[in-house]
């Protein structure tokens, strides 16, 4: 009898228990908004017509406070990396969603965050790679959006049109989205999109170039010439082991220096650290990639300028102390973990793509203050055969989306910033252009870091960046009121 009340009781709070259970679980907060997050079963191929299909369960959040029946959805076509990333940097969609009485959906790209084809041996052989690209991703937005649009037809949250924003690969797969299913998608917002990825189509030197402009900017010629002397410095200290132990102690390495392919990736990590925290170079501190202080180019440049050495080892030594803004700003930092792209899985599915359909050329020159680095597709193909067994397809793009004529991507918005190196194979506003001749929208934004006008307002966002925004809301009202 008495076991019997003890059941009753119990089944009476399971679902109370359940329902917190799903309720921590669930919801993402972001900013201070809580989002929801969800999953939706698709297809691992979209391409074959073998049934029953595989499935996976793809990640995606969506945020219904503003939203009310026929209300737009904004789409944020996730990118290369975990989606909470771009949910919380990207705060734009939160401030304007009132004002649309919009719905917000980020949805995952496969083979990143939790978004797992095959769970924990997604990566473990080329079989289970193969599925990993924009293609694919592409079906699973409109799948999802699909079925979302289906499931909501009859609710309080019935779907209006679905605007897609995203920044720079992201951003591509938006313009994408757009072009292939515009039926579904009325507009796309996109910033930083590398449109111009394969070799030929853009100058390789650009990435480096703007990194560049905006360390002179911001850190002064004299920061540009101590990097430029750090790589000297760097090379020749690490050409004795002795030289290698000292940069692995003074950076906190998580695992030394060994062999000239360790010093390759030191050098390697290092060109990134510069371009990333060109990137990150907010007013205010943020953590994009790693936490970093406001205006950390200037952070970093002030501690290079003011420092003084005598030797190598002092500069090596006062050097590491200026990178810890990058490093370990937090303090919590255990080791400095150059190696990361070894044993990361998002980094993973990214050079999977990098090396298959999303070649990315990228080169240094006399320009800018990196090393002197060529590019060519012979040295990339075997770089890529040599460390993961696969050659990219120079024509895949092509063959796949066509050319890159931008004549039929309509109702989108292709922004690029002057600041951001990762607008080098985006779209620049060409000015002699006649703009009421081209069904695309090309925006310049002056001055602004990687993805700026994409994130939460702020005191000191800049004219430049406050434009881009109202141009988008602008923009986006006149698609609304298109028929
Ligand atoms: C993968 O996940 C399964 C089940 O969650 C676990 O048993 C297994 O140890 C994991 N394998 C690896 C390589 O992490
Ligand atoms: C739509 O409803 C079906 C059936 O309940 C469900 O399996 C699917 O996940 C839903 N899709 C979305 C996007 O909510
Ligand atoms: C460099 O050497 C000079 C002269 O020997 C010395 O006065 C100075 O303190 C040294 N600077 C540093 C940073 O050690
Ligand atoms: C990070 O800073 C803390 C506190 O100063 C220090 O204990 C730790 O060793 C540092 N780690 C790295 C990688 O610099
Ligand atoms: C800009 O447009 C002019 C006129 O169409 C053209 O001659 C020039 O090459 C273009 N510049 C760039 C950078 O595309």
């Amino acid at each position: 009898m008495s076991v019997k009340i003890k059941n009753n009781i119990f089944l009476k709070f399971l679902p109370v228990v359940i329902g917190i259970v799903i309720f921590l679980k669930e919801i993402e907060s972001v900013h201070t908004h809580s989002v929801e997050t969800k999953y939706i079963q698709v297809p691992v191929d979209h391409f074959s017509p073998t049934e029953p299909a595989k499935t996976f369960n793809l990640r995606y959040l969506v945020y219904a406070k503003n939203h009310i029946k026929g209300g737009p959805v904004f789409v944020y076509t996730g990118g290369e990396r975990d989606i909470t990333v771009a949910a919380r940097h990207t705060g734009f969609l939160f401030d304007i969603a009132p004002t649309f009485n919009a719905m917000i959906v980020f949805i995952e790209h496969r083979y990143y965050g939790r978004s797992l084809p095959f769970g924990n041996t997604s990566f473990a052989s080329l079989e289970n790679l193969r599925y990993c690209m924009s293609t694919q991703a592409l079906s699973d937005f409109a799948y999802l959006l699909n079925d979302l649009k289906k499931n909501l037809s009859d609710t309080s949250h019935a779907t209006g049109p679905f605007i897609a924003f995203g920044g720079y690969y992201a951003g591509t797969l938006s313009a994408l989205l757009r072009l292939r299913y515009p039926d579904l998608i009325k507009g796309a917002i996109t910033s930083s999109a590398p449109m111009f990825y394969l070799p030929g189509s853009t100058s390789c030197e650009d990435y480096y170039k703007i990194a560049t402009r905006v360390f002179m900017k911001y850190g002064e010629e004299r920061c540009v010439r101590t990097i430029k002397l750090a790589w000297e410095i760097i090379i020749s200290i690490s050409k004795t082991k002795k030289g290698m132990d000292f940069i692995s102690s003074s950076l906190k390495l998580c695992k030394d220096l060994e062999t000239p392919e360790d010093v390759e990736v030191l050098l390697d990590w290092l060109a990134e650290t510069y371009v990333k925290l060109s990137m990150v170079n907010y007013p205010y501190s943020s953590d994009y990639y790693n936490p970093v202080p406001a205006n950390p180019v200037l952070v970093f440049c002030n501690k290079l300028n003011t420092a003084h050495f005598n030797d190598t080892r002092q500069f090596i030594e006062m050097f590491a102390a200026a990178l810890k803004i990058y490093t370990n700003y937090t303090g919590k930092a255990i080791c400095t973990d150059i190696f990361y792209k070894q044993h990361n899985a998002n980094e993973l599915a990214w050079q999977y793509q990098t090396c298959t359909e999303l070649i990315m050329p990228k080169c240094s020159t006399d320009y800018d203050m990196f090393i002197t680095k060529n590019w060519n597709y012979e040295d990339m193909s075997l770089d890529c055969y040599r460390k993961y067994n696969i050659k990219p397809r120079p024509n895949w793009a092509f063959s796949t989306y066509g050319g890159q004529n931008l004549h039929y991507y309509s109702n989108v918005v292709f922004s690029s910033s002057m600041l951001d190196p990762a607008s080098y194979n985006a779209v620049y506003l060409n000015k002699s252009d006649d703009k009421s001749k081209q069904p695309w929208i090309s925006y310049r934004i002056e001055e602004a870091p990687h993805l700026m006008e994409f994130r939460t307002s702020d005191r000191t966002d800049n004219s430049y960046i406050i434009k881009a925004r109202n141009f988008y809301v602008s923009t986006i009202k006149n698609w609304l009121n298109q028929k």
